[in-house]
């Protein structure tokens, strides 16, 4: 989702803007722009569509001065990524950079037409440029022009601005999107994340809904929707956010999927003890006991574990599940009972949809837990227990090692509940948490069939359409190979229960439709077998992913069978996870799709 950035310091600011904008690429964006203010007081602006190259090269030939400016990544929400459309967008003397969508941008900009403005883009953020300039030319001063103008705004934004003829000033604000100021010894930053700041600064503050903050050369003054000061802790940058970057690895997700067994260790640790062998307990402060049902909700890739889950809470604990995508369940007139446990699965902790849920639960008075990978966003803040992944710093838009770091927190909170309910012993717990224990070295284990899976990529990418099959667990894995496959090579994929194949999309079959079949050798292996052999019947290109039990019984009449480690069942979905990840990922390599930014999408869903 779109990026931002500002800084007032003493050195040339579209140099420093551009390289944070560099930082804010993997968000995903289409068109990049700066503007600054020169010591004279002058705000000049350069903007171009596409990738950042193309803004670098407009600065080569027309440079920006001045220490003081804002910059800018969009993500097309409201009019085409042209350069018009981008920002910064000014009027009289003011910019602004926005990321969110302001919902009442139509009935603004027609008041804001009918008093003289004129409109360049059709973006909803130009209205907000205009409105802030109205009220300074009724000679309000900053501050309070700022104040009126977030008041008139509905909707989620994070905005950033200059002003002409004040290089010593910067504001942001921020309602729905995050937004974070950064600290060093000779410049004060604005940042979309700690990731844009964290090579310029030392410290960091996360500014709360409702904030406006003015920004100084030698500080920041934070105010709430009055216009009261407010203080905000300043915390040190987080280490791991310094250091994103690829390594040896040609892509990030590359480099992020061969992290999975080393990431997962460390989730782990957060939540079993080793050396015991004992869940922490500690933890996970819920008392599943007094919980009469669990709602998760998440989206995309988080759903999906969300979905897997659903079948652990069921099996090992007993209790109700009820799933949703987040942009559904906000609009539905569910009945939120207080005993129930929400719960919700986001790697960034910022996707506007989940935050949207997560506040609804909230004012239900339900209690509130959220898995999340990055402990310092949004959903982190406002939950009232916090399980964390520790999957580090994810920057590729195709979510990877956070997915197994949710799957092996989920599992272990599954576990927990079962525990506090007493419907697995002791032992069974034991014997459970110690094959938790085996996922990283079973992950491990299936990054080396990447060679294999190379050449399974060599027969999807020329398809434009795969399936993917699965039943239980398996059926979640599948869902996600398919939105895996979509997302970053293009080519249209859909994932099914293997035993719903027949009520429809069995017709797309034909002997063009690679159909992968997740299928370990568990209790579901017969049932998908058959469903198996009806797509056979009609000519299909099965690939199946199983296990050796499961690879001996299939012998050797299909196209291609991909032996998978050796899983305990209540750890499959872990590892089954990951050769889904190698063939999408290869399968974008073959076909030049940009792997870590694939068009049209973005890390961390800001907008609704
Ligand atoms: C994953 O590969 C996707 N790009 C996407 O579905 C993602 O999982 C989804 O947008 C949810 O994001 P979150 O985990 O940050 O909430």
């Amino acid at each position: 989702m779109c990026g931002i950035v500002g800084i007032i310091g003493d050195e040339a600011a579209a140099p420093l803007l551009l390289d944070a904008l560099k930082r804010l690429e993997y968000r995903g964006y289409d068109s990049a722009g700066i503007a600054t203010v020169d010591e004279a007081g002058a705000l000049a602006r350069c903007r171009a569509s596409g990738k950042l190259r193309n803004l670098e090269r407009r600065l080569g030939a027309e440079p920006l001065t001045g220490t003081t400016g804002i910059g800018h990544t969009r993500w097309a929400t409201h009019g085409a990524p042209t350069e018009d459309n981008a920002h910064p967008h000014t009027a009289d003397g003011v910019a602004v950079v926005h990321n969110g969508i302001i919902e009442n941008f139509r009935a603004l900009r027609t008041m804001l037409a009918a008093n003289g403005a004129t409109f360049h883009s059709e973006t909803d953020t130009e209205t907000i440029a205009h409105l802030l300039a109205q009220h300074l030319a009724r000679g309000e001063d900053v501050k309070t022009a700022l104040l009126n103008t977030l008041g008139a705004l509905e909707g989620a934004y994070a905005l950033a601005f200059a002003f002409a003829g004040r290089p010593d000033l910067l504001a942001a604000a921020r309602v729905g999107s995050p937004l974070a100021i950064g600290l060093a010894e000779d410049c004060v930053m604005i940042g979309s994340d700690a990731i844009a700041l964290a090579p310029f600064c030392d410290e960091i503050i996360y500014l709360e809904d409702g904030d406006l903050a003015l920004v100084g050369r030698d500080g920041v003054s934070i105010y709430d929707r009055n216009g009261e000061i407010q203080s905000r802790p300043a915390m040190p940058v987080p280490m791991e956010v310094s250091v994103a970057e690829k390594g040896n690895f040609r892509h990030f997700m590359a480099k992020e999927i061969h992290e999975q067994p080393e990431v997962l260790t460390h989730t782990l640790s957060h939540y079993i003890d080793a050396a015991s062998g004992e869940l922490r307990a500690d933890n996970v402060p819920i008392d599943f006991a007094s919980v009469r049902r669990v709602s998760i909700t998440a989206c995309g890739t988080a759903y999906y574990a969300g979905l897997v889950a659903r079948y652990w809470f069921e099996s090992l604990a007993g209790l109700p599940v009820d799933l949703d995508v987040a942009s559904e369940f906000r609009y539905r007139s569910q009945v939120l009972a207080p005993d129930e446990l929400a719960l919700f699965v986001s790697q960034s902790g910022e996707t506007a949809d989940t935050l949207a849920c997560l506040r609804k639960c909230k004012e239900a008075g339900q209690q509130l837990a959220a898995v999340v990978n990055v402990r310092t966003s949004t959903m982190a803040r406002e939950a009232g227990i916090v399980l964390p992944t520790l999957a580090g710093v994810e920057i590729g838009v195709a979510s990877t090692k956070a997915f197994v770091c949710q799957l092996a927190t989920l599992a272990a909170v599954a576990l927990k509940a079962g525990v506090d309910r007493g419907t697995i012993s002791p032992d069974r717990a034991r014997t459970l948490v110690g094959e938790l224990l085996e996922a990283p070295r079973l992950v491990a284990e299936a990054i080396r069939l990447e060679a294999v899976l190379q050449r399974t990529a060599r027969r999807i990418a020329p398809a434009t359409t795969a399936l993917y099959i699965g039943r239980g667990p398996s059926f979640a894995i599948a869902l996600e190979g398919a939105l895996k496959l979509k997302e970053l090579s293009y080519i249209h994929a859909e994932g099914y229960a293997a035993g719903e194949l027949k009520h429809g999309p069995i017709a797309l079959v034909d002997d063009n439709v690679p159909v992968i079949v997740v299928v370990p050798h568990d209790e579901f292996f017969a049932k998908t077998v058959s469903n198996m052999e009806e797509v056979a019947a009609r000519g299909g290109r099965i690939i199946a992913l199983t296990d050796r039990a499961g690879a001996a019984a299939l012998g050797d009449a299909l196209e291609e069978v991909v032996v998978m480690p050796d899983a305990p069942a209540f750890i499959a979905p872990i590892v089954s996870a990951v050769p889904m990840q190698l063939i999408a990922y290869h399968t974008a390599v073959l076909n030049g799709t940009d792997v870590d930014q694939p068009r049209n999408l973005a890390k961390s869903v800001t907008v609704e």
